[in-house]
């Protein structure tokens, strides 16, 4: 008897579940396409956010403080010349970024931004910069990085927190490699190695 009554039963809980699984994406759909006057649901496909990408590219970063001609300037200097990290000192960039490692190579884009000393522990900045893209379709589109840079490792992990133009809804990281570095000058050239999501 009970084999039968359950043989009874268990359609008819399927058959509601899969109304109501049916259902619900109509519902979840209904209730945030609601007009608040001030904000508004949007069809994503309507905008041009269709398919979402996963871009990598390589860029070599200049980070130059020697000579006539600096992309990168001091513009806090280290509080206290007690601190071997010169803790709380920063600096502003407008660095090069190329296609290879070397000075003459093609330039791509630029990376605008700051970054400071934020251990006193340790060789770890606070890095907070702009990609401009100077190249053929992403040309003017940008992705920001904003992370934490151990200098002295040889391979570091930053946040890509956001993008612009053809970047737009951007998420991912870089993956950071230094290829030279001056102690006398600070002079340094770093491998950039990122992976971005983007539409
Ligand atoms: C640190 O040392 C430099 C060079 O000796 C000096 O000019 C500067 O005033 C010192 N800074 C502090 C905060 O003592
Ligand atoms: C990138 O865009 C700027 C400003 O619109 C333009 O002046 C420049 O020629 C463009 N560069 C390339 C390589 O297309």
């Amino acid at each position: 008897m009970a084999t039968i009554s359950m043989a009874r039963i268990v359609p008819i809980i399927i058959s509601k579940f899969i109304i109501l699984t049916l259902l619900s994406p109509f519902a979840i759909v209904h209730a945030t396409k609601e007009n608040q006057g001030f904000l508004r649901t949007l069809d994503r496909k309507l905008h041009g956010f269709k398919k979402e990408k996963l871009t990598h590219f390589r860029a070599y970063w200049h980070d130059t403080y020697s000579g006539s001609n600096p992309t990168a300037m001091p513009v806090v200097r280290p509080p206290s010349n007690a601190s071997a990290t010169l803790f709380g000192s920063i600096s502003m960039i407008d660095d090069p970024l190329t296609e290879g490692p070397g000075v003459g190579s093609k330039l791509i884009g630029r990376a605008q931004g700051l970054y400071g000393s934020a251990s006193q522990a340790e060789s770890a900045l606070f890095m907070a910069m702009n990609f401009v893209f100077l190249e053929g379709k992403y040309n003017g589109s940008t992705i920001s990085i904003l992370g934490r840079n151990q200098v002295f490792s040889e391979v570091r992990e930053m946040p890509v927190i956001g993008g612009s133009g053809l970047f737009r809804f951007a998420r991912g990281y870089a993956h950071v490699k230094t290829v030279s570095f001056n102690t006398k000058t600070g002079d340094a050239v770093v491998e950039y190695n990122v992976y971005v999501l983007h539409y």
